[in-house]
């Protein structure tokens, strides 16, 4: 299924000037580019009035469901030019097929795989001259969909916008790379057994803000929380999943469980390792495993990913009191060679031999 995108320009975009000032220096999430693109969802008329239109601030009824319990999916996901400028985004399939699935948890529209890519491509189309090139810059692109019925009771709305919002993106934490400090968390969970966890919800994020907070006051950069058992194993962070490197050639992941987000660095990063010959293990990891390896000298390598954090080396978890492995750890050499692989592969400097590279001009 495709749609026609009505494009109205915006009438006052920022100036080229503006703009490079911007580019030359992008944070994370903090200024979005002259357009947005969205499409609408009712029952009798499926999804419809595909658009481009200036970005700017949403209408919704005080009482659309989305204000009051929370019916919202997202996703993420960056596009890159490369030296030839030329423009591509990574793995916008993937993107896709995971929001069908949050809609399907959270009782929300499908979204055909087809409008999905048909949105992000018309929105970098317009945007293109806001994508950043400096080492591991991009434009970030936020589909999200909200519940806009306006209806007090409880059961899944029947209308629904789906939107693409982008903004230019340097490094998720700020300045260059360096390796993170991770908060264990053990009195607040993200998600539940049976819960939203391996959906990609607002809800998530919401409920992991009291905890980035403390874990914020407690100098860390992230929690990394423990799955909803009480088995002490260890789950994913607030907004990355979590890798590591034993004996320098075993990469290990936690086993997704239900209540972890499925990443789509996760999966690219599971591929390229068993390419380059590593031992791959997607399974239970303890705090106590954890422990005993780094107190052994094992864990040569620990690294967070996401669509944001790209690859992020991580330091020292600070559990309590404890402190296990080293804060200034600097990132290993599995961690920065797969990182210069991925973010070679999404910039274009290294083949695409998977098809992850979804090209927009
Ligand atoms: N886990 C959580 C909770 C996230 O928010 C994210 C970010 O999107 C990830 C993992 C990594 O997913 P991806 O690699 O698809 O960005
Ligand atoms: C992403 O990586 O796309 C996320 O949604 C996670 C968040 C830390 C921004």
């Amino acid at each position: 299924m495709s749609l026609t995108f009505e494009r109205t320009l915006n009438p006052a975009p920022a100036t080229a000037e503006e703009r490079a000032a911007i580019l030359a220096k992008p944070a994370f999430g903090s200024v979005f580019t002259d357009h947005m693109a969205v499409i609408d969802y009712s029952e009798e008329k499926g999804w419809h009035s595909a658009r481009i239109v200036p970005y700017g601030p949403i209408q919704l009824d005080p009482s659309a469901c989305v204000l009051h319990y929370g019916q919202e999916i997202f996703e993420g996901l960056k596009a890159y030019k490369n030296a030839n400028g030329e423009v591509g985004v990574f793995r916008p399939e993937a993107n896709a097929e995971r929001l069908r699935k949050s809609a399907d948890r959270l009782m929300m529209a499908d979204l055909p795989e087809e409008l999905f890519i048909q949105a992000v491509k018309e929105l970098v189309e317009v945007e293109s001259e806001w994508i950043p090139t400096g080492d591991g810059e991009s434009l970030y692109l936020r589909p999200f969909m909200i519940a806009t019925e306006a209806f007090l009771g409880i059961r899944p709305a029947k209308t629904f916008s789906f939107y693409v919002i982008a903004s230019p993106a340097g490094n998720y934490f700020g300045g260059e790379l360096r390796p993170v400090k991770i908060w264990v968390e053990r009195a607040y969970a993200r998600a539940g057994r049976g819960g939203t966890g391996s959906a990609k919800c607002g809800g998530n994020y919401a409920a992991s803000l009291k905890p980035q907070v403390l874990a914020a006051e407690k100098g860390c950069d992230q929690v990394l929380y423990l799955d909803p058992l009480n088995d002490n194993a260890i789950e994913e962070l607030g907004g990355m999943n979590v890798f590591l490197v034993v004996d320098g050639n075993t990469l290990v992941t936690p086993a997704l469980s239900g209540s972890i987000l499925e990443g789509i660095t996760r999966s690219s990063i599971l591929t390229l390792a068993r390419e380059r010959g590593l031992t791959v293990e997607e399974r239970k990891v303890t705090i106590d495993e954890y422990r005993e390896l780094a107190a052994s000298g094992r864990l040569s390598e620990v690294f967070a990913c996401g669509t944001a954090a790209v690859i992020t080396p991580i330091g020292a978890l600070y559990d309590g009191d404890e402190v296990i492995g080293s804060p200034d750890a600097p990132a290993g050499e599995v961690t920065l060679a797969l990182r210069e692989q991925l973010l070679g592969i999404q910039t274009g400097a290294v083949e695409d031999t998977h098809g992850w590279v979804t090209r927009i001009k």
